[in-house]
């Protein structure tokens, strides 16, 4: 299935479940925040130049955009907000195919919009001069970390993030939504609640790898993973290989044992004392907190010049 189609499945599927594990609702929590996002927005930039309004505009960058949805309701209020003589707004995401989506948005048209399909965390600059930029990351996308699985909390891992996000440019502000609810219990249901979620991964493997007839998406079963204490919380999303196998994936040999556990990707979610003195540690200020106060957080840092 392809990413987006999953993708909005999901964001259903979530909702429904969010009523039944008694979870606040993630997707229109969000949508709620970023509303508050875009109200403020201005009061958060330096919109002005020497007491005078510029008519430059603020450039927006969002880092891992996703589906359609998500673009219209959060980004694009922002990126309207801002705009102006000489703003531009960038999308970065490595699934082409969300990119090739947005790009064909009656709305978006008309705006600067530049699709670029790379790794959010690699730290590389996308401003230049005085250019400045709002840097936005929604959908706890930033909680994605790459990590190794740890009962210590990921400091490292996070300040490293923080700072290469805010390479991005000279002079940015970001906004970055967290999970804030720790409870493992609630969570571990959340996730378990749609394995199809993180197995899809096998099938798109199957059709778009150059990998034998021995591997059969159907070998991996899904289980949510977790570790924490009062600071994070790691989900750690595990496909467990269901029995015995070889294939060859580019001409590689790959053998797996039955019980084998493979670590696909992290969820991780922050208390918001410890998300700050992250921030604080990556040399960033913070400005705000937009919490629904039900474990959805928007954290606006400032990265003084
Ligand atoms: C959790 S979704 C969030 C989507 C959207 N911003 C929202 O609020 O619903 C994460 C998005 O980031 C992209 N993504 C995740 N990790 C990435 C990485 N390391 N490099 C580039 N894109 C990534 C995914 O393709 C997906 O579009």
């Amino acid at each position: 299935m392809s990413g987006p189609l999953l993708w909005a499945k999901a964001e259903t599927r979530r909702i429904n479940n969010a009523l039944v594990t008694g979870t606040a609702n993630m997707v229109d929590a969000e949508i709620r925040l970023a509303r508050e996002l875009e109200q403020r927005v201005r009061d958060y930039v330096q919109w002005h130049h020497q007491d005078e309004r510029s008519f430059n505009g603020v450039s927006v960058l969002d880092f891992g955009p996703g589906t359609v949805r998500a673009f219209q309701q959060k980004t694009l209020p922002l990126v309207k907000n801002l705009w102006g003589e000489t703003s531009r707004c960038i999308l970065v995401d490595r699934s082409s195919e969300f990119l090739r989506d947005i790009a064909q948005l009656p709305s978006a048209f008309g705006l600067r919009i530049e699709f670029i399909s790379y790794d959010i965390f690699s730290g590389r600059r996308y401003f230049f001069g005085d250019e400045a930029a709002f840097v936005v990351m929604f959908g706890r996308t930033f909680g994605n970390l790459d990590a190794s699985i740890s009962d210590r909390p990921p400091v490292e891992a996070v300040v490293k993030a923080l700072k290469k996000i805010s390479n991005s440019a000279e002079r940015c502000w970001m906004a970055i939504s967290i999970g804030s609810d720790l409870r493992k219990d609630v969570a571990k249901a959340y996730y378990e609640a749609h394995p199809e979620f993180q197995l899809n991964v096998f099938y798109r493997m199957k059709s778009e790898l150059p990998i034998d007839d021995n591997f059969d998406p159907e070998l991996f079963e899904y289980e949510a993973d977790i570790k924490g204490d009062e600071s994070f919380m790691q989900v750690v999303h595990t496909a467990i290989v269901k029995r015995k196998v070889s294939f060859k994936l580019r001409g590689e040999m790959v053998n797996l044992s039955e019980g084998d556990r493979l670590h696909l990707k992290n969820s991780f979610s922050f208390s918001e004392a410890f998300f700050r003195e992250c921030v604080r540690l990556a040399g960033l200020s913070s400005i705000e907190v937009l919490t629904d106060k039900a474990g959805s957080d928007i954290h606006v840092l400032e990265k003084a010049t």
